[in-house]
């Protein structure tokens, strides 16, 4: 099984940026919690915070996952191309929001990437990611008849 984990722009500064929404803990540790947590599958991990790449790397990488975990950051309120790309792909994708968007500004409110994904994962930290992979898992075992979703 391979999962990707997908961070839009920003996201490379957790650990250091407004710790009150986002936490201390920068992604590459966190990753590596999340890899010993989940021994079982392959994690792909990108960021970048250029739209073109994230749409592109959706392109060459999404068609052959199983799963995806798409954190847009701002892109999910603003990006209609990177919603598209969720589409075109068309694998089972769940989105995370570290922070609770409902929390805070109107504009954070709406996401584009919310109707190409299964479900959201909305305001839990950085545990949202590993609950998104834990239903990843158990989607694609409901898919092939082993556990019910
Ligand atoms: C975020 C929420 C977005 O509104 C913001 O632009 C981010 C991070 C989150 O994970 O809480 O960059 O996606």
């Amino acid at each position: 099984m391979r999962i990707l984990i997908i961070n839009g722009p920003n996201l490379n500064l957790l650990g250091h940026r407004e710790p009150q929404w986002y936490g201390n803990t920068s992604f590459e540790v966190f990753l590596e919690e999340l890899k010993s947590r989940f021994v079982q599958i392959h994690l792909e991990y990108f960021q970048s915070n250029s739209e073109g790449a994230l749409i592109d790397y959706l392109h060459q990488h999404g068609p052959s996952a199983d799963g995806i975990v798409i954190n847009g950051g701002a892109y999910a309120h603003t990006s209609i191309a990177l919603a598209d790309a969720l589409a075109a792909v068309g694998r089972p994708a769940v989105e995370v929001h570290i922070s609770n968007v409902f929390a805070r500004e109107a504009y954070r409110h709406h996401s584009y990437l919310a109707t190409r994904c299964i479900g959201c994962i909305i305001g839990l930290g950085l545990e949202g990611y590993a609950l998104a992979i834990e239903y990843l898992l158990r989607h694609q075992a409901a898919r092939s008849g082993k556990v019910q979703t």
